[in-house]
């Protein structure tokens, strides 16, 4: 039967990943500044993430922290933008936009190359070298900083 339904290709598509696990790949040519999607999950209090997860020792996570204190965790009704991966030389960003988050491209993208952003991700801690190998960057760019760790801030010394 004929239909009136157009099908829209979809621009990007989750599959395994050399980077680690799955990664989300581009379908079609992508230009630059184009916002792809939303990085959707439950929203949590820091304190609600420190019970879920407090017996979890392992660095993979889905979670996302926001500059209000909030935190999305994907693992409860994410959508595919929960398996684009971090990169020291990224293709995307993660953009606030009033309380969301939106993952949009930096730059033009050919299809089938990976999507990816800048997890900036801070922790208190030293980094020592056991927390560096524990989030090794597999990211593979030219400068991969070898940790998907963002590095801390200089404070100044009085
Ligand atoms: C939001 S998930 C991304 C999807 C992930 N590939 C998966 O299959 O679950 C984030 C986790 O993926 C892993 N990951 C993402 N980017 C990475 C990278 N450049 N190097 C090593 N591991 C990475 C880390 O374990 C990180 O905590
Ligand atoms: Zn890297």
């Amino acid at each position: 039967m004929a239909s009136n339904k157009r099908k829209t290709q979809r621009r990007f598509v989750a599959r395994n990943s050399g980077i680690h696990g799955k990664g989300v790949f581009a379908t079609m040519r992508i230009p630059a500044h184009t916002r792809l999607i939303e990085y959707k999950g439950q929203r949590l209090s820091e304190a609600q993430v420190d019970k879920r997860y407090a017996d979890d020792d392992d660095p993979h996570t889905f979670l996302f922290s926001l500059d209000d204190g909030m935190v999305i965790d994907a693992s409860v009704g994410g959508n595919s933008a929960r398996w684009i991966n971090h990169s020291c030389a990224p293709n995307c960003e993660a953009v606030d936009d009033g309380d969301r988050i939106y993952i949009e491209t930096l730059r033009a993208i050919r299809p089938g190359e990976e999507l990816s952003y800048n997890y900036g991700i801070e922790l208190e801690e030293r980094h020592t070298p056991e927390l560096k190998r524990l989030y090794q960057c597999r990211c593979g760019a030219r400068h991969c900083k070898g940790t998907i760790l963002q590095p801390k801030k200089k404070t100044k010394k009085k």
